[in-house]
């Protein structure tokens, strides 16, 4: 369903062009500091307004609306809610003969039976991502303080980059925009400080529930953890990794710190593809479901062209729920050392 995590949950709820967009977690730890600022720089870092990205921007201010009292969490269910304050829902009226190639109109006709909200693509939208986003900063607010996570993004259209905000970037988009596309890209995750024994053999295994979470994102088109793909190509000899110390350090994290669906106490690393946006301006022949032929669609708007340049901290955020959990799930308090 629409909800994630067993003692960490988080139900996401809203649209893009309804009122509202809304996060609940079932339920924080109660007593913790948390202020409406505290959303702020990541709030930031998802918001679009650069170059790549949408030019819809938002104040994307949150609002307290339970679980939270002079300050702390309470301990009940906290929720909070986004105003949507600058939809233009008309840019989509041209639309209406067509499912945009790639998104998830028509998947949402046949489950929905035309009740979906179309406008600004529903609850399909990238703008969902808000809810991610506000729930990870109150999951990194009560992980372990030695857990850090940092995700960047290290590929933009099949070109390696040191991060997103790395100036190749620029060149790429510009081309991009002139010819009417877009392009995707990768982002990789870190999280360190991570105590080895977190997970499950079987289907609560780490990575099955950090896939679970990242395939939550729109747009995700796949995930690798360590050597990931390339695992596949190389030698046993290649592959092994050698234990350089007591805690379980390996030589080169080439599991990407789990075995067995366990933490190993190794940083925690996996990487997100990421697809390039379907909305384009570029002009592509599909069925128009009005008139039943194939006709041209050329989409307008306000579209990221590289929506994965927003998504770093999207990745973290999701990577902080499933953390969360799985920290309650251990029964490790604050007091847990590795
Ligand atoms: C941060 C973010 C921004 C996005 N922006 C757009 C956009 O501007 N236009 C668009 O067509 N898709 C955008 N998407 C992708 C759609 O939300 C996504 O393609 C759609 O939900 C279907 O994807 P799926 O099949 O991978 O679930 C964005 C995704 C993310 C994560």
């Amino acid at each position: 369903m629409n909800q994630f995590g067993r003692l960490f949950r988080v139900h996401c709820f809203g649209s893009s062009h309804g009122p509202f967009i809304g996060v609940m977690i079932d339920a924080p730890k109660p007593g913790m500091d948390l202020c409406v600022a505290d959303f702020d720089q990541a709030l930031l870092r998802r918001r679009g307004g650069v170059l790549g990205t949408t030019s819809r921007v938002e104040s994307d201010q949150p609002n307290l609306i339970s679980g939270w009292a002079d300050g702390r969490t309470t301990g009940a269910p906290l929720t909070l809610l986004f105003e949507n304050q600058h939809q233009r829902s008309g840019d989509y009226q041209p639309l209406e003969a067509f499912y945009r190639p790639g998104h998830a109109d028509w998947t949402a006709q046949v489950k929905y039976q035309g009740y979906q909200e179309k406008a600004g693509g529903g609850i399909f939208s990238g703008r969902m991502t808000l809810a991610l986003v506000a729930a990870g900063v109150v999951a990194k607010k009560q992980l372990l303080p030695q857990i850090r996570i940092h995700a960047r993004l290290v590929e933009v259209g099949g070109v390696s980059v040191e991060n997103e905000h790395d100036p190749q970037i620029e060149a790429i988009m510009l081309t991009c925009r002139e010819a009417g596309d877009a392009v995707g890209g990768i982002v990789e995750c870190c999280c360190e400080g991570v105590p080895a024994g977190w997970g499950e053999p079987f289907f609560d295994s780490v990575e099955s529930l950090i896939a679970h979470a990242v395939f939550s994102i729109p747009g995700v088109r796949g995930i690798e953890f360590g050597d990931g793909f390339s695992a596949a190509r190389m030698k046993a000899s290649q592959h092994n990794d050698r234990y350089v110390g007591p805690n379980g350090q390996t030589d080169k994290n080439g599991a990407g710190g789990i075995n067995g669906g366990i933490t190993n106490g190794n940083p925690l690393v996996f990487r997100v593809a990421f697809k390039p946006t379907n909305s384009i301006e570029m002009i592509q022949s599909t069925w128009n479901h009005e008139t039943q032929e194939m006709a041209p669609l050329q989409i307008k708007g306000r579209h990221d062209t590289c929506f994965a340049l927003r998504t770093p901290v999207v990745v973290e955020s999701v990577a902080a729920m499933v953390l969360a959990d799985l920290q309650l799930l251990s029964g490790c308090g604050n007091t847990c050392s590795r």
